[in-house]
């Protein structure tokens, strides 16, 4: 698992640097959404994190956000075996009003295949390992495939609940078409015990692998928002599917992570909005 060691030591160094970063000034840019920010560190730990891994692995293909170009980057996922996922900062907005709940994901992703559909070329394959880092809380969850989840070094399962209704659960709402999860919000509200809304996409994954919350969906999200964390819940023992029970598809966008045991119970719920 050297791989992973080095993924976790990668983002651990991006995170030193935000967090020395983070005393400075900040400049804080809109992208295209105004509701959509990047920051000068985002793009710094986004810059340290690609230079530490065309060094180790040069034959490894890259998508991060802040470099993503996602339609015309096929060719060169055609030439690679593995892809790094990458968020440098996952919680920009809570990163640029001072809020510790961030975090640096990482994922490797191993392409089995590229397949064409009418509309889009798309990624055969599956994630072997995650990390998401998060440097303000001094908190670090791993895991490689097949060999469990950890935070900081010790094992991680999900929760025991079985019932919806004992359930602590966790949303979010994308910058754009932010409406669309409101009657999924509604529906939840009256059957779970209460929704929390972090701003952090990999920390809520990561805080379901180790029990803290028992379910998670969100719609509107990138393939960096999620390939480290549903690994990582995965390997905890929970369950990662889209919103309709189906696999979970990184480029599709939408999500629901549970312990497992409440997975139907929601899907059911879903199934009738
Ligand atoms: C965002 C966060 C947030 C989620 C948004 C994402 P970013 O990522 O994960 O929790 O609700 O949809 O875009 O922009 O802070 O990397
Ligand atoms: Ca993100
Ligand atoms: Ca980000």
């Amino acid at each position: 698992m050297k791989i992973l060691d080095f993924a976790i030591q990668t983002a651990e160094k991006a995170g030193r640097l935000i967090l020395k970063q983070e005393k400075e000034e900040l400049q804080i840019e809109e992208k295209t959404n105004n509701n959509d920010l990047v920051t000068n560190v985002d793009k710094a730990s986004e810059a340290l994190i690609i230079k530490e891994i065309k060094k180790e692995y040069p034959s490894h293909a890259i998508l991060a956000e802040e470099s993503a170009n996602l339609e015309n980057q096929t060719e060169e996922y055609a030439k690679a075996k593995y892809i790094w996922i990458i968020d440098p900062i996952d919680g920009t907005t809570n990163f640029a009003h001072g809020l510790p709940l961030y975090a640096v994901s990482i994922g490797i992703f191993k392409i089995k295949q590229i397949k064409s559909s009418k509309n889009y070329d798309y990624l055969a394959g599956e994630l072997i390992a995650g990390v998401v880092h998060a440097p303000r809380l001094k908190e670090t969850f791993s895991a490689y495939k097949d060999k469990g989840a950890f935070l900081n070094g010790e094992k991680i399962h999900v929760s025991k609940r079985k019932k919806l209704r004992d359930c602590l659960t966790v949303t979010g709402f994308p910058c754009t078409n932010r409406e669309r999860n409101l009657p999924y919000f509604q529906t939840m509200l009256s059957e779970c015990r209460a929704i929390r809304r972090l701003g952090a996409a990999s920390l809520d994954l990561c805080y379901i692998a180790c029990g803290r919350f028992d379910g998670y969906w969100e719609f509107g999200l990138k393939p960096w928002d999620v390939a480290a964390g549903s690994l990582i819940i995965k390997e905890a023992g929970g369950r990662v599917t889209d919103s309709n029970n189906e696999t979970l598809d990184l480029f599709g966008q939408d999500i629901l992570a549970t312990n497992e045991l409440v997975h139907k119970e929601i899907i059911n719920k879903f199934k009738k909005l």
